[in-house]
């Protein structure tokens, strides 16, 4: 620790300022090599905006970064790639119309001499193998590698994005949230692979907001708060409650259990819902004061079952009731109308409209709430209604009329939230709600889960983190291979029985 002559990468007295906001105000960290450095802290503290210093995306209004013990001015992206730094982002960075192996080697195509002739071509083969070499690590079928990746799901684009940073020769890889939308398999992979590259004796800066991955992985963690250096500690030094209490300096439990609400009526019920190859005659239903869990393993259906409800993917059979009501859901559009409201798993797409300010992006979806008359706006209305939000769910924005685009990754999903929880349907479905949002956050987020559904609500909830499904839900169906296996009540919900089913071992 702190042997400069093996540092990497030293940034000293960073400071970085945006309009309305003092985003770091002199930060400091240094990176050794074969060191991986977890950086936390909660959304907003920072963390992604140092890390764009690095990959040259952001400049320093003042400070000194040295890499490799040489004051270093990292003008732009290709110019990090040089210095040998390359990076995870945390937003989704790949080129939508392009396949697996064109994003992977954009811009650095790999080139073949052609025998006799100083021409050189492209060596798609060689491309091609070496994608599919370490795509398989992750998964053990590669035939996804050609399609354009815009038409692979959120998770394959994830794994894409890591393979594309691995595959770069380089000193440091910076992995900004890499695990938000891996499964535990895929996370394992990525584990390995920090560990291999410090086996290399190249650097890891690691950002998360699953504390718990860091303990076994990293050999240093970097607390931030308010964009400023506020601890350093060796994981075997700390925990994950010792490290929540540095990030928001105070302590906080982990997770909230529902009060009891009491159950009225059935407000969702879906029957036989199937899509060949996909679904299987999915059935279910959600009472009125009930948050009810969609539990299994990535690729199990989950995600699959809820777009079928909003319309968002066709079905080839299946019915919706909403409060007995038999509806005609053909689009995301007729099931708001209907009642329904969805919070998605890939938000950057189809969640939120970066350009346009919190306030627009949080009362978008019920203008009918702040009309007067036909088509005026009442401002005061939509401007209360949007600083209403933004207070109980803590978004750390200058002003609500700030651009989402510019707010961290963790304080965007908050605007999508506060949006779902604003257009007021009778029933909500979320998607991996919690997924890069800080310990805070979620804790509100939670509460406000809670009050949904004691207000008369009806909650479906898919979520990976079997504490938060065990600790909100009132029943948990759970899915493998596209077929809800079984059905818990609270009661009998626990993690061993729910992990039996989501892998099909209750069939062996
Ligand atoms: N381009 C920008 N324009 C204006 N403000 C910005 C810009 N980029 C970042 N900020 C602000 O800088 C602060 C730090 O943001 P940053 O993205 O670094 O947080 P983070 O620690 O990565 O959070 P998260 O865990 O949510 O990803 C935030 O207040 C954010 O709104
Ligand atoms: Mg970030």
């Amino acid at each position: 620790m702190g042997n400069s002559g093996n540092a990497f990468i030293e940034m000293t007295g960073i400071t970085k300022r945006f309009p309305g906001v003092v985003a770091l105000s002199d930060v400091s960290l240094s990176v050794n090599r074969g060191e991986a450095v977890a950086l936390v802290g909660e959304n907003g503290a920072g963390k992604s905006t140092l890390m764009k210093m690095l990959s040259g995306l952001y400049h320093p209004d003042e400070g000194e970064i040295r890499v490799n013990g040489q004051p270093a001015r990292i003008t732009d992206p290709k110019r990090a790639q040089e210095l040998g730094i390359s990076t995870i982002f945390q937003e989704p960075s790949l080129a939508p119309h392009l396949s697996a192996v064109q994003n992977v080697y954009l811009g650095r195509e790999v080139q073949k001499g052609l025998i006799g002739r100083a021409v050189k071509r492209l060596d798609e083969k060689a491309m091609l193998e070496e994608t599919q070499k370490l795509y398989a690590k992750f998964f053990p079928t590669v035939e996804d590698v050609l399609v354009p990746v815009g038409q692979l799901g959120a998770l394959k684009n994830r794994v894409i994005e890591i393979v594309k940073a691995l595959s770069i020769k380089c000193s440091l890889v910076i992995m900004d949230e890499p695990t938000a939308a891996l499964a535990e398999h895929e996370r394992q992979v990525l584990f390995d692979f920090v560990h291999m590259l410090k086996s290399q004796g190249i650097a890891v800066i690691y950002i998360t907001h699953h504390l718990r991955e860091l303990f076994g992985l990293v050999d240093r963690i970097v607390v931030m708060r308010d964009g400023k250096n506020v601890a350093e500690v060796g994981p075997e030094d700390t925990d994950e409650g010792g490290l929540v209490a540095r990030m928001v300096g105070r302590t906080i439990t982990n997770y909230i259990v529902k009060e009891d609400v009491p159950v009225g009526g059935e407000i969702l019920r879906v029957n036989g819902l199937s899509r060949r190859g996909v679904l299987e005659d999915v059935s279910l239903h959600v009472n009125r004061g009930e948050i009810v869990g969609l539990a299994g393993l990535a690729g199990a259906g989950r995600t699959e079952t809820v777009r079928a409800i909003v319309g968002a993917d066709k079905t080839s059979s299946g019915t919706v009731f909403v409060d007995g009501r038999k509806c005609r859901i053909r689009t995301p559009k007729d099931a708001i109308r209907c009642g329904i409201g969805m919070l998605p798993e890939n938000r950057k797409l189809q969640g939120v409209l970066i350009e346009q300010d919190v306030k627009d992006n949080i009362t978008l979806a019920n203008l009918k709430e702040v009309l007067a008359g036909n088509f005026v706006i009442r401002k005061n209305k939509e401007v209360k209604t949007a600083k209403e939000y933004v207070q109980r769910l803590g978004v750390k924005t200058p002003t609500i009329y700030q651009k989402v685009k510019s707010l961290s990754g963790g304080n965007q999903q908050k605007v999508i939230l506060a949006k779902w929880l604003f257009t007021k349907p009778q029933v909500l479905i979320f998607d991996e709600p919690t997924q890069g949002i800080d310990v805070g956050a979620k804790h509100e987020i939670y509460r406000l889960i809670a009050d949904f559904v004691k207000e008369g609500g009806g909650i479906l909830l898919v979520s990976s983190e079997l504490p938060e499904l065990l600790g909100l839900a009132d029943r948990i169906y759970v899915m493998h291979q596209g077929r809800i296996v079984n059905e818990f009540t609270r009661a009998q919900a626990t993690e061993e029985n729910i992990t039996l089913y989501a892998s099909g071992g209750h069939e062996s």
